[in-house]
């Protein structure tokens, strides 16, 4: 297992972190409208090459999550390279979304299950041919009155599980994401209760499937009040109490730990990473980020499907930002 925990270390250490840029289609294309640019195969090429071929990224990221379409497209300003070739040879390790998606889980009311483990293995299989070299498979968990249920947990658990074996197999580190979603009213204390069962579940499953935990990645939510929540926990807060969660969960031999950013602004994800950093410094796994949104926002914005040069810069500020969050030593 030591070429995965390099991988993994790769990814997310030396005050690097991942770009999450794996939005499905669907995805894709409402950011796209919301920026009044058509959702074409061609200007989904264009936007993410900007994003791969910024200059200078490769300092701040170790990993790029690609969709199924993106991991099949080239450069389009650098005579057409492979996205993958391109990325490898920056150093930056192409990554891949694989799962099909967050189904309704029957049985149970507003909860999802998250499907995609049959014939899994032969498009693992093949993403490694294509020079993918980690993979990324998001649970989502979902609070509410009733929920989530031990039944969404733990039929969430064994799939990650399943998948992160699979992964191994085949040479690719798998990012294993439980998310609880900020979603509702909900305090910073439920979400503490729920992550915590989540990951303990999550660890339980991965080691009842002989996961090499040093050969993967966790891409966890932070612990945080609700998006809707009526008082908005402080920057230490977040801090101390997800700290406090990973501490009780996360066993020490997973090399790296990148949180989502889950529709946290842009600055506050920045800030509740480098709290964390600067509040440990001897942390037993990398603390660092796997942002879609909070990398990206500002940088779609500006490009609204023609500037280039200002989404880039602003793709740079914030990849840099993060990273220097991870060493705690971020100002604003
Ligand atoms: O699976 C989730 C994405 O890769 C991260 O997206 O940072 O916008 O939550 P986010």
């Amino acid at each position: 297992m030591t070429n995965l925990k390099d991988i993994a270390f790769r990814m997310t250490g030396s005050g690097k972190g991942i770009l999450a840029a794996d939005e499905s289609t669907p995805t894709c294309t409402n950011r796209f409208n919301s920026i009044g640019v058509d959702s074409t195969p061609e200007n989904r090429n264009e936007y993410r090459d900007l994003l791969i071929t910024a200059n200078g990224m490769e300092k701040y990221i170790g990993g790029v999550i690609m969709f199924d379409e993106t991991i099949r497209q080239s450069t389009t300003c650098e005579n057409k390279i492979p996205f993958v070739e391109y990325l490898t040879k920056k150093g930056v390790v192409p990554g891949i979304k694989v799962d099909k998606g967050a189904k309704n889980l029957a049985g149970f009311e507003n909860e999802k299950v998250t499907e995609g483990l049959d014939g899994l293995r032969e498009r693992l299989n093949e993403y490694y041919e294509l020079g993918a070299r980690f993979a990324k498979w998001r649970a989502v968990i979902r609070i509410g009155d009733n929920t989530p249920s031990l039944g969404c947990y733990e039929a969430n658990a064994h799939a990650l599980a399943r998948y992160a074996a699979l992964c191994q197999e085949s040479g690719l580190v798998p990012i294993v994401e439980p998310e609880v979603l900020m979603n509702g009213t909900h305090t910073i204390d439920k979400c503490y209760d729920v992550t915590d069962k989540a990951l303990k579940i999550t660890f339980e499953q991965l080691i009842k499937q002989n996961v090499s935990l040093e050969g993967m990645v966790l891409k966890p939510n932070m612990v945080i009040s609700a998006l809707d929540c009526a008082e908005k926990a402080s920057v230490e807060k977040v801090a101390d109490m997800t700290l406090k969660c990973l501490k009780a969960n996360v066993p020490s031999e997973v090399t790296g730990i990148a949180f989502l950013s889950g529709g946290q602004s842009s600055d506050d994800a920045t800030k509740h990473l480098n709290a964390m950093n600067a509040q440990d410094d001897n942390l037993p796994w990398n603390l660092t980020f796997s942002y879609g949104r909070a990398l990206q926002h500002d940088a779609l914005n500006s490009w609204g499907g023609k500037n280039r040069q200002e989404a880039q810069k602003r793709f740079l500020q914030r990849a840099k930002n993060n990273s220097l969050a991870c060493s705690g030593v971020f100002s604003n």
